[in-house]
């Protein structure tokens, strides 16, 4: 089984839709969405041919985005917690460092999954048990970085960035 992760798609509606289709060819079962979807209409196309959880991002700030999410997905609030594959997930945007390095150093998790910083990242806590994954998000204005997806094997714990173009 397959978990594809994506995070601050703001509004990137053909980005988005990259991810989608990246994640179904894959054969991705589920897919996580670290928040900063920012509307509903971007959410509705991760309504697509696998489970979807998200969680909210700081600039998320449109009450239908919940109720969106709900129609087809798993809607999980600030932090949410999966268990999938054996594996230990914590899932949340990282607005604030030390919430998302006090996840990560909990020894609770297997994986921490973030976004907020749109720059692609993989961390290990002190006691090498815990991996933080953030797979970045859409260029912002002053970045070189194109958005990348995660895709964890949940067969090996096994994962690997792709990069998602225009
Ligand atoms: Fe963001």
């Amino acid at each position: 089984m397959k978990l594809g992760i994506v995070s601050d798609t703001h509004d990137n509606f053909d980005l988005a839709e990259e991810a989608v289709s990246f994640f179904e060819d894959q054969g991705c079962e589920k897919v996580v969405h670290c928040g900063d979807m920012i509307c509903p209409a971007t959410a509705e196309i991760f309504d697509a041919d696998f489970e979807f959880y998200a969680v909210r991002g700081n600039n998320d700030g449109e009450w239908k985005l919940k109720d969106t999410v709900k129609k087809f997905g798993n809607w999980m609030g600030n932090v949410g917690e999966l268990s999938l594959g054996g594996y230990r997930f914590a899932v949340y945007h990282g607005t604030d460092e030390e919430l998302a390095s006090g996840l990560t150093e909990s020894g609770k998790y297997d994986y921490v999954l973030r976004g907020h910083t749109h720059r692609k990242k993989v961390a290990e806590s002190e006691n090498g048990e815990t991996v933080e994954i953030n797979p970045g998000g859409v260029k912002l204005p002053f970045q070189e970085e194109e958005l990348h997806v995660v895709i964890i094997d949940l067969e090996d714990g096994e994962f690997d960035f792709h990069r998602l173009e225009e």
